[in-house]
């Protein structure tokens, strides 16, 4: 059953072999079995656990194609150093904030919180005590560094005599936080003094507790949570010296306690590592990132979690048996040979309602192809952020594998490949032919992702899904409509736009809804097939929305999502994750938990 070389020696072996006749590759690298089949076929225990290419402890290559990738270094010699993400242990607690015995006591305070009765004391009961406990130190802080309490703005006290080293009061605007994001953004400022202050125990806790609505305590806490390691997290796997991270231990005081709230600090565990996970995976250059490695480390997830997991992951010749012509065009002009990477999540007890898909788009690079993007803004630079969409499916992957929802059965699919120029390349002009039959001139190469996308659609649509969401970094267009941090939406389904709707309330994330108008199409009409690609500068988002359409089934509600805004921050010159958050929180909503 096991076609895969499973050892290091065998990555070796296929290395040397492939380096002498290229062509095997292709004979070499086979569809391959779900992941029970990964062990040896001759049923002895899998060999040590060896370093993989992103950095985390890995199995060596599964197949002998993405073994070969693994064991050949990287183009310009770069080997990510292998960088734990933060490990923080959260508890909710009732107890007496004043006893806090650790490295910091962070105190959330609003605007309000701060103000002063006649004799200039605080009339916050919490900054009162606090106050009197610390003998005036903390109003005469507040006012010398004049700290007002606005979103964004901290102190920080090293004490003496006190059971906790240091008092942090962090600014939390006029209102205490009402959202997921204000309490996200309250766990990345606790993160920053944390980290300033090189602490490894805090506990966190808000001036006004009550502000707080009953019924969103459990979202907040587990927001804080998220924020703080979120905001903790820095990717230093590329740099020759990394920083540490030094916090442990975060106790989150007076917003409840018990298991219900444990559980939701599990989960915010779970779906961090997940954003941190997706964010690795773009922050990784393409000479590292290359589709092989990219289906490498979505098998790493299905072998990781393989009660609810299996992969499947499909060659060239795999593809071109499924006839997608489509994709294997924009993959043909790169050395890095395309991998069309699918995992299936089964809950544990195999009881299922609801079929979900999620497809990324996977470009590990994109120059353009010989429409090479040039001239100022067109960010060829920072092209290794095209396969955002898929670090998004399975950032959530990595997530769910973790929550393991019942009741839901998801298809993470990602056909990755490079655009890339060469004489082997797709040229303007040329006509491909998608496996659903359909024929696309491509009068613009540097529209790829749709094209990879169409493949990827019709396949999930064959998986017999009743919802599908597709998210994308798929036109520039969008980031002018919407600019850099929110992502445009388009669905036929009102149904699906309202779950997303509030499964994006949950996570923070910001969507807006942008219309699939149809008259469009007019424009992207072709002389000689089906369709082109492109149809021109106006409306650019919502034709390439409307392109998608083309291929996916009337039966299924689909839902695509342009993120090429979100993907990337650009002042801290970094991916942000976005997508995980969102897409977790909906397939919860589609269980049965
Ligand atoms: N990956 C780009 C979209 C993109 C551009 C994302 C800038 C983030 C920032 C996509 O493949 C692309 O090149 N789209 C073209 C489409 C055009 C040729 C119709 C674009 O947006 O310019
Ligand atoms: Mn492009
Ligand atoms: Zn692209």
């Amino acid at each position: 059953m096991a076609t895969a070389a499973s050892t290091t020696s065998a990555a070796v072996f296929a290395s040397r072999l492939l380096r002498r006749s290229p062509r095997l590759l292709r004979r070499l690298s086979v569809s391959r079995a779900p992941p029970a089949a990964l062990a040896s076929s001759s049923g002895r225990p899998l060999p040590p656990l060896a370093r993989h290419p992103l950095g985390h402890r890995a199995r060596m290559g599964h197949t002998a194609a993405a073994a070969a990738a693994a064991a050949e270094p990287a183009l310009g010699l770069t080997k990510p150093n292998a960088v734990e993400p933060p490990q923080v242990t959260f508890s909710a607690k009732d107890v007496e904030f004043s006893e806090y015995k650790g490295d910091i006591l962070a105190v959330a305070v609003t605007e309000k919180d701060l103000s002063k009765d006649a004799d200039s004391k605080f009339e916050n009961a919490v900054l009162k005590k606090l106050d009197g406990q610390l003998g005036g130190l903390l109003s005469e802080a507040a006012a010398e560094e004049d700290f007002t309490g606005k979103t964004g703005q901290s102190v920080v006290l090293r004490l003496a005599g006190q059971g906790f080293k240091r008092v942090g009061l962090i600014g939390l605007g006029q209102n205490a936080p009402s959202t997921a994001s204000a309490s996200r953004g309250l766990g990345e400022s606790v993160a920053s003094v944390a980290k300033a202050a090189q602490a490894s125990t805090a506990a966190i806790v808000l001036a006004s507790p009550s502000e707080i609505q009953e019924e969103f305590k459990l979202t907040a806490a587990a927001a804080i949570a998220s924020g703080t390691v979120l905001g903790l997290y820095e990717d230093s796997r590329y740099k020759s010296e990394s920083k540490k991270v030094h916090l442990k231990q975060v106790d989150i005081i007076g917003l409840g306690s018990g298991a219900e709230v444990d559980q939701k600090l599990k989960y915010a565990n779970d779906l961090s590592s997940g954003v941190i996970f997706g964010r690795e995976l773009v922050n990784s250059p393409a000479n590292v990132l290359t589709p092989a490695v990219l289906a490498e480390e979505a098998s790493k997830i299905a072998s990781t979690y393989s009660d609810v997991f299996t992969a499947t992951i499909l060659d060239v010749e795999k593809c071109k048996e499924l006839k997608m012509g489509s994709y294997l065009g924009v993959a043909a002009a790169s050395a890095n040979p395309p991998h069309f990477i699918h995992l299936c999540y089964k809950p544990t007890d195999g009881n299922v309602k609801r079929t979900l898909a999620i497809v990324g788009k996977g470009l590990t690079f994109d120059s353009g192809g010989y429409n090479i993007k040039t001239g100022p803004g067109c960010s060829i630079e920072l092209m290794k952020f095209d396969m955002g969409g898929s670090a998004a499916v399975f950032g959530a992957a990595k997530a769910l594998g973790q929550i393991k929802p019942p009741g839901v059965e998801v298809h993470f699919i990602v056909a990755a490949c490079e655009n890339m120029i060469s004489g082997t390349g797709m040229r303007p002009g040329d006509i491909v032919t998608a496996s659903n039959g359909k024929t696309i001139e491509v009068n613009n190469t540097d529209a790829e992702g749709r094209l990879t996308l169409a493949d990827a659609l019709v396949y999930a649509c064959n998986q017999g899904v009743e919802k599908i969401i597709d998210l994308a970094t798929l036109t520039g267009a969008c980031v002018i409509a919407l600019g850099p941090s929110i992502a445009g939406v388009f669905t036929p389904s009102d149904e699906l736009a309202k779950e997303v709707t509030a499964a994006s309330e949950v996570s923070g994330e910001k969507f807006w809804r942008l219309p699939l108008e149809e008259s469009y199409w007019e424009s992207m009409k072709s002389g000689v097939a089906d369709m082109v690609n492109t149809g021109g500068r106006q409306g650019g988002s919502i034709t390439a929305a409307l392109f998608l359409k083309q291929f996916v089934d009337e039966k299924v509600q689909w839902m695509h999502i342009d993120m090429a805004g979100p993907v990337w921050n650009d002042k801290k010159r970094a991916a942000t994750g976005f997508g995980v958050s969102t897409l977790v929180e909906w397939v919860l909503k589609n269980s049965s938990s």
